[in-house]
């Protein structure tokens, strides 16, 4: 991807984008000398609100803020949903700009996997990466934490942001930076919503008129886990938000309300301190995800 897009033109002049590793981190070097605090958000593109409310975040918090777009092909279980991720440069370009993100690194899949590149760290999560997308998107989040580390030993980054919108990816991060000794600062910031509820996601763009429609209800079987939650028996409350779902004409992968540390499944709400209803449903083709923390 990267070289094909254009650069848009002036006022968005402000923003340096980098497509070699090099040449950022020699941009990096200068600022860390000087003493300055760095954040770094990672993204896949397509960006929209939620992502601008990352860099948001960043801006209150850092001196600099570095942004990546990189389609990570060794997250992708399917080749299919690689192909199909959705990809717009030069909008994602023109949003950072305004944003007020200082550096954006738009690699090429060789320039983040060159094949002289040391090997990678081997991770193992446990059940973190067993449950809920790992059951279903086998190796999907050791991509995830391989990417995130190189991009990470790349930007040296004061502080990390990611969305709430992806809750599993986060406690794998979280856990990645535990087992590296990082000193990294995980921010989690909470999902942004579309006003009928749904959401924010890359993957809403791929949405048919008729599934747009009907993904809120996503959003709603969350509101109704909240409101069943704790007194309902979480058997209850998954039973009824899959009806909810398949009623709407969405199909469920699960709906599991699980401690937001272990990610397993919360066996008495009453006397859990840790609580979140994670969900996963195809809306035609495309796959969305969400969660809604009940409690901790
Ligand atoms: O959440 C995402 O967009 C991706 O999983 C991430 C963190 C940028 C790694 O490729």
């Amino acid at each position: 991807m990267a070289g094909s897009f254009k650069t848009p033109a002036a006022p968005f002049s402000a923003m340096y984008v980098f497509q070699h590793s090099a040449h950022l981190r020699r941009y990096l070097a200068l600022y860390r000398a000087s003493g300055r605090t760095l954040g770094f958000v990672p993204t896949m593109g397509a960006l929209h609100e939620g992502h601008l409310s990352l860099v948001r975040r960043s801006l209150a918090q850092d001196d600099l803020t570095v942004c990546s777009i990189f389609v990570n092909p060794t997250q992708f279980n399917d080749s299919e949903d690689l192909k199909k991720y959705p990809r717009t440069p030069e909008k994602d370009i023109a949003l950072l700009s305004k944003s007020g993100c200082t550096a954006l690194f738009m690699p090429a899949v060789a320039e983040v996997y060159p094949d002289e590149a040391p090997p990678d760290t081997e991770f193992s999560f446990g059940a973190l990466e067993q449950v809920m997308e790992g059951a279903f998107r086998p190796g999907h989040f050791r991509g995830v934490a391989q990417v995130v580390a190189r991009l990470l030993t790349l930007v040296q980054p004061q502080r990390l942001y990611l969305g709430q919108k992806d809750f599993q990816q986060t406690a794998i991060v979280a856990e990645m930076l535990r087992q590296l000794q990082s000193d990294v600062e995980l921010n989690i910031v909470p999902t942004m919503r579309e006003p009928d509820g749904l959401a924010m996601s890359s993957r809403n763009a791929r949405l048919s008129p008729e599934f747009r429609k009907a993904a809120p209800a996503i959003y709603k079987a969350l509101l109704e886990a909240r409101r069943l939650y704790p007194h309902s028996s979480a058997a209850d409350i998954n039973a009824q938000a899959l009806q909810t779902l398949t009623a709407a004409g969405l199909r469920p992968e699960y709906f599991d309300i699980v401690d937001g540390h272990t990610l397993l499944p919360v066996q008495n709400g009453r006397k859990a301190t840790s609580a979140v209803a994670c969900v996963a449903a195809w809306a035609g083709n495309v796959r969305l995800i969400d969660n809604m923390v009940l409690i901790g």
